[in-house]
């Protein structure tokens, strides 16, 4: 019963509102959920409820997300790491988390006030790695430097995937319901629908992952990263990129050819995610269950939407599901605390909201991990956030401790 969560979602706008601008239009969900919670088990660990044939898919996926590349393999000829795991790793080595690793995104702005990504020069974003010493010993590829007349440079941080499946699993409509329900009862902070190609059908769908919303699907943020973090061209993203914006250097390029010809690899990263759990929940308490009542009463739970429900889905473990991301995967103009970057949908003070799913195993926040605790995070909301920040602000020490703790919770 998805509408029901929707009324619940509004019931939260509502209590942060004064003034109830009349009923309009609100997309309707075309799915309805059985009301079965997912929850997760453990860090890393896979979906609950997955059936052999998908368990074995996740195994599968999950060696080839752990697989270090080489030169042979296409890795390169400029890169960020040899593997996706060794960015996304922890808590415990979890495979799928988080190490922190941030990667640098740099640009400039024009004169009429856009952005510029600097294409040219190897942006926006960094490889931080070169091969070196190309096999034929005709060239050397460095890695990349921040050109000096960058005056945009912003940190990211990795994000982890738990969960991710879930994600991909929400209907569009629902996402879309959402921004049309924060129009109508909670302008002020109402987000905007990130709208980006599909690669696969050509659509235009809604983006829900990267800090800027870039990617629509996991199978697409796959090919994204295999060519952007590793070096390495797959079906969708065939064309290497140019070594600090450099292409005549790839004549040098030790794999020209399709690095994963049949894409096999993008598939098999997408399936290990898509069949990745969500972070397990934290022990209730009392006291956290106040800082849940606060947390909706500050107006967090309108951008950090806490339920979402997944579409009809061939998967059982991911078919009408009700999880609970705290996200409403919509981008916000943060004012100060955006990165300064255009991306995709995404404009320079724009980002996504951060899920606050797993958060307890973060070791840093924001998204170029500025803050070291979720307090330093709250207190750096800006534009559409600061309003919520005010009100955290206005709490006393036993009720932030409160909120603090639930934030420990999820
Ligand atoms: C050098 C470190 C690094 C490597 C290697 C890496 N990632 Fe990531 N990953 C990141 C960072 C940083 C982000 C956030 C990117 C952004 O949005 O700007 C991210 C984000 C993602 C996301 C989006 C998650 C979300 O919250 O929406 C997915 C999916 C993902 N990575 C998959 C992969 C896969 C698959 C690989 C291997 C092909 C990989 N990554 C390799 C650092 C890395
Ligand atoms: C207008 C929408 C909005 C509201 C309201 C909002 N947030 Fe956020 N929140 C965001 C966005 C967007 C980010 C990511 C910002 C970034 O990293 O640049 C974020 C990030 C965070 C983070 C860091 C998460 C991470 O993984 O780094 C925490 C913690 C957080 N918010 C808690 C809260 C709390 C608590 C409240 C209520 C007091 C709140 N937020 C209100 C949009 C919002």
């Amino acid at each position: 019963m998805a509408r029901r969560i929707v009324v619940a979602a509004s019931a939260v706008f509502l209590a942060a509102c004064a003034a109830q601008p009349p009923p309009q239009e609100v997309p309707q969900m075309t799915h309805r959920a059985d009301g079965t919670e997912l929850v997760g088990t453990a860090f890393g660990a896979p979906l609950p409820g997955l059936g052999a044939g998908d368990l074995a898919l996740f195994e599968q996926g999950r060696t080839a997300f752990m697989a270090v590349d080489d030169v042979a393999d296409g890795l390169g000829p400029v890169f960020n790491e040899a593997s996706c795991v060794a960015c996304h790793s922890s808590p415990g080595g979890a495979v799928g988390g988080s190490t922190g690793r941030l990667e640098t995104r740099f640009g400039a702005v024009n004169a009429d006030g856009s952005f510029n990504p600097m294409a040219a020069q190897g942006g926006s974003l960094l490889q931080d790695h070169g091969i070196g010493l190309a096999p034929s010993g005709a060239y050397t590829y460095l890695a990349e430097t921040v050109p000096a007349y960058a005056t945009v440079v912003a940190k990211r941080r990795t994000t982890p995937l738990f969960g991710l499946g879930l994600v991909d699993a929400v209907p569009d409509a629902e996402i879309r319901a959402i921004a049309a329900l924060q129009r109508i009862f909670a302008p002020a902070i109402a987000g905007r629908v990130a709208v980006v190609k599909d690669l696969a059908t050509g659509k235009l769908v809604v983006g829900k992952f990267g800090w800027k919303n870039g990617n629509p699907t996991l199978f697409q943020f796959s090919g994204d990263a295999y060519l952007n973090e590793m070096g390495i061209t797959s079906p969708f993203f065939p064309d290497e990129n140019c070594p600090q914006g450099d292409c005549g250097s790839l004549q040098y390029n030790p794999r020209p050819d399709l690095n994963d010809p049949s894409g096999a690899d993008v598939q098999a990263f997408a399936d290990f995610m898509t069949f990745l759990g969500p972070p397990p929940r934290g022990t209730a308490t009392l006291t956290t269950l106040r800082g849940e009542l606060i947390f909706a009463a500050l107006g967090c739970g309108q951008c950090h939407v806490p339920t979402l429900v997944t579409g009809r889905n061939p998967v059982p473990a991911l078919d009408e599901k009700v999880f609970h991301p705290y996200s409403d995967f919509l981008l916000h103009d943060m004012g100060a605390l955006g990165d300064g970057i255009a991306q995709g949908a995404a404009g320079p003070r724009e980002m996504r909201t951060a899920p606050l799913w797993g958060l307890r195993a973060n070791t840093a926040f924001l998204h170029d991990g500025r803050a070291l605790t979720p307090e330093g995070a709250i207190l750096a909301h800006d534009g559409q956030g600061a309003d919520a920040r005010h009100r955290f602000s206005g709490l006393d020490a036993r009720q932030k401790a409160a909120l603090l703790a639930f934030l420990d919770t999820l």
